[in-house]
């Protein structure tokens, strides 16, 4: 079942998202609606607390449609254990922030632990855009958006048009 996606401002979004400590069945349908609520959107990557779900749980898939088989991710408790010195700039978007990018600089490497759909722990070193994503949606678990890493006044600008975008998909 498709969920819907929160839009910043939202104080849900700015919220420490505690740890699960048992994967119930429910837990996994959040998981599995989360996949399908991110490809819908379509996007790379989607944390729970963007549906409403205070958990630490991210799913994410960054393949490229048309260039190999779909590789959908489910991270319970994800937790970076070590980071490249190196870094890297891409320009990151956010399913709660449509229609605004910005660069950000993140390390270009991380090695990520987790708990899978079975409760399984892994751990993988990603790089590139799957780096940037698995940060960016670690991060939402701490309740930090992608606009937290710019000047003041260009969070500002966007937050007062997000403001203005959820005014208008409010009025009836
Ligand atoms: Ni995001």
């Amino acid at each position: 079942m498709k969920r819907s996606i929160l839009l910043h401002p939202d104080p849900r979004l700015k919220k420490l998202c505690p740890a699960v400590d048992d994967l119930s069945d429910s837990l996994r349908q959040l998981a599995d609606d989360m996949l399908e609520t991110m490809y819908a959107a379509p996007g790379i990557g989607l944390a729970a607390p963007q549906v409403g779900e205070m958990n630490r749980l991210i799913v994410l898939d960054c393949v490229k449609p048309d260039e190999a088989a779909p590789r959908p991710l489910i991270m319970f408790n994800p937790e970076i254990v070590a980071s490249s010195d190196e870094t890297n700039v891409y320009e990151e978007g956010c399913l709660s922030i449509p229609e605004h990018y910005a660069d950000v600089t993140r390390p270009k490497e991380v090695e990520v632990a987790w708990l899978d759909r079975d409760g399984k722990a892994q751990q993988e070193v990603f790089d590139g855009l799957w780096a940037t994503c698995v940060q960016h949606e670690i991060d939402h678990l701490d309740g930090k958006l992608f606009i937290d890493y710019l000047k003041p006044l260009r969070r500002q600008l966007i937050t007062r048009k997000m403001q203005k975008l959820k005014r208008e998909r409010a009025r009836p």
